[in-house]
């Protein structure tokens, strides 16, 4: 008997067959509507394999329907939707797709950073409804990318790659992360800084640390207040690791100069949200990863991931 296999969002065809190849598949058959929790409820109950994305939320409730769960199989590298504790009281194995989407996702954080920076997207509309009557030498300027310093908080992977891209732009580097990476320091010319030192030294701060309760408002009034005010804040990160209030009045004040986000604390965010009301905040629908090949090579590890673990061998990235 072939092991059951429930995907939680319709995925290309060549991935569904290449799990079809060793498992009974059922699938929510919906590419932008997310599974309801009701049918994820009653789905869950007799797989052994789950593949998921960071849109449903694999907590201990759900957890305790599943009576022949072997592999929860996140289709991200954030596994911040899945409780780690409970999958592992469980003896269920979580897996993620670490790697893979690395540089597509700090080309987007450094795409934010350009288009809070140099007001893109508010220049655009500027032009488009009809504002633009002449040149003028104030009219719509930024603030400079080149030579100015980066504060990276998270020196992960992406962290690196995002480190990399900031020396061509001849910016001074300095990071925090919760152990010092000596060979990047050494590689990319980076510093390592104290937060509050790295919040009040930075032109730009990008976030680049995973969403865990310890990082939950790591960004509130007080760091928002250590900034320049004339610092931008990009997240492609997790959204609640901002807060997203103390966000808004720091911007609306003036305290800091900008912010891009791809990532909210709600998702999608609302669009009465009070930060969709600056012209000071470029947003993003979460498109951190969203390219095809980096898509296609996240769902494909994915599937890798599940079915290692259902032929009993080690997945590629494993959380727990
Ligand atoms: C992730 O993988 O965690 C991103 O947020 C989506 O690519």
């Amino acid at each position: 008997m072939k092991p059951k296999v429930y995907i939680t969002r319709k995925v290309p065809a060549e991935i569904v067959t290449k799990i079809e190849d060793y498992c009974q598949v059922r699938m929510w058959d919906e590419a932008d509507i997310p599974v309801p929790r009701a049918v994820l409820e009653e789905e869950i109950k007799d797989v052994e394999g789950l593949f998921c994305l960071l849109t449903e939320n694999i907590d201990r409730e759900l957890l305790g329907k599943a009576e022949q769960l072997k592999v929860i199989s996140n289709m991200a590298v954030g596994y911040n939707n899945v409780d780690i504790k409970a999958a592992k009281e469980k003896g269920i194995t979580v897996t993620n797709t670490p790697g893979v989407l690395t540089e597509t996702t700090a080309d987007l954080t450094f795409a934010l950073l350009m288009a809070a920076s140099r007001r893109l997207i508010e220049s655009s509309d500027y032009l488009r409804s009809g504002n633009w009557k002449t040149w003028s030498p104030m009219q719509l300027t930024g603030q400079d990318i080149y030579g100015a310093t980066l504060g990276i908080i998270g020196m992960g992977r992406i962290g690196a790659s995002l480190a990399k891209r900031a020396r061509g732009f001849d910016m001074d580097i300095l990071y925090y992360n919760r152990s010092r990476k000596y060979d990047l320091e050494e590689e990319l010319n980076l510093t390592f800084t104290e937060m509050d030192s790295l919040l009040k030294q930075s032109d730009f701060i990008c976030i680049m640390t995973p969403y865990t309760p310890e990082t939950k408002n790591l960004i509130g009034s007080r760091e928002l207040s250590l900034m320049k005010n004339t610092a931008i804040l990009i997240n492609t990160a997790r959204g609640g690791i901002v807060n997203e209030e103390a966000l808004f009045h720091a911007l609306k004040k003036g305290e800091i100069w900008a912010a891009g986000l791809d990532v909210f604390e709600q998702e999608p965010v609302s669009l009465d949200h009070p930060l969709l009301s600056l012209p000071n905040v470029v947003t993003l629908p979460h498109i951190g990863s969203a390219s095809i090949k980096t898509r296609m090579k996240m769902a494909d590890l994915a599937a890798d991931n599940l079915l290692l673990v259902l032929q009993n061998q080690s997945p590629k990235h494993v959380v727990v």
